[in-house]
């Protein structure tokens, strides 16, 4: 299989998208006393080295999931003061980020964002559009099950007003209308923090994503362990459904 195909390489060496689930910041704080909030913001740095590693490696996308459609069921202190640590990553980090050539992009419901939150987005996502180092998409209020929705009734309200055939509705077409669309699929998801669930983050294009757990929680997670999934990733044979052997025989020719 030569270095042009788009579908990746039984073995790739390297992930062209990877997906996160940065779970545990709350009970890393829980264990030192501290309140919750304590290991959202010991999160940030984390967020920062798995950038600048994808940046560094020369991984394409990078996806996070750092607040679910779920999430908001919170206690009304931690959502708000989630949320404040939202805004003000945005405006700390953006410069950095359109610096190294990092594309910005949140995916998720952003209509139940505050305005200011939603400003700041729609800021940094315009300052950062033309970037092409890395394509970062922060999950936030970010649901599978409502991506899957909100992409059935856009095709939905195309079939209604005749610009589009129900019968021309194929896995490409409804990949387009998902919030990652133009992305590869995440070839690796990761998930911190102990618990062996995806909870509802991204359910179309995780089909048949490579899936790494850790029971290190997120503010614990460091550029080894980071180094540790990707090494697991590359010995990995993927065989989207075929068998070893023709898998073998299709990187071999
Ligand atoms: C992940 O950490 C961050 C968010 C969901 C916002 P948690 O806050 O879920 O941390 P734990 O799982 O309670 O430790
Ligand atoms: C998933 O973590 C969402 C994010 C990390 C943003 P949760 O902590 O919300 O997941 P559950 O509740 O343990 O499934
Ligand atoms: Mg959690």
């Amino acid at each position: 299989m030569g270095a042009t195909d788009t579908q990746a390489p039984a073995g790739a060496a390297l992930p062209r998208h990877v997906a996160i689930i940065m779970d545990g910041n709350g009970r890393w704080a829980e264990q030192r006393g501290l309140a919750r909030h304590a290991g959202h913001k010991q999160g940030i740095p984390i967020v920062r080295m798995c950038i600048e590693e994808c940046v560094r490696r020369g991984i394409g996308a990078l996806t996070l999931f750092a607040f679910s459609s779920e999430n908001w069921r919170r206690p009304e202190a931690e959502v708000s003061q989630l949320m404040t640590l939202f805004v003000e990553s945005i405006e700390r980090e953006v410069p950095e980020l359109h610096a190294n050539g990092v594309r910005l992009r949140v995916i998720g419901d952003r209509h139940t964002l505050g305005v200011r939150l939603q400003a700041r987005v729609a800021e940094a996502e315009h300052e950062t559009r033309a970037n092409t180092r890395l394509a970062l998409q922060v999950a936030l209020s970010y649901g599978g099950r409502w991506d899957i929705l909100q992409a059935t009734r856009s095709l939905a309200q195309a079939v209604a007003s005749g610009s589009l055939r129900a019968a021309d509705i194929d896995e490409s077409r409804f990949g387009a209308a998902l919030e990652l669309a133009g992305l590869p699929d995440p070839d690796l998801f990761i998930r911190t923090g102990g618990e062996r669930r995806i909870s509802n983050f991204l359910l179309w294009n995780l089909a048949y994503t490579e899936l790494w757990f850790t029971d290190v929680l997120w503010p614990d997670f460091g550029v080894d362990a980071f180094a540790e999934a990707l090494g697991c990733f590359a010995s990995r044979e993927r065989r989207f459904g075929l068998t070893g052997a023709q898998r073998g025989a299709a990187a071999s020719a």
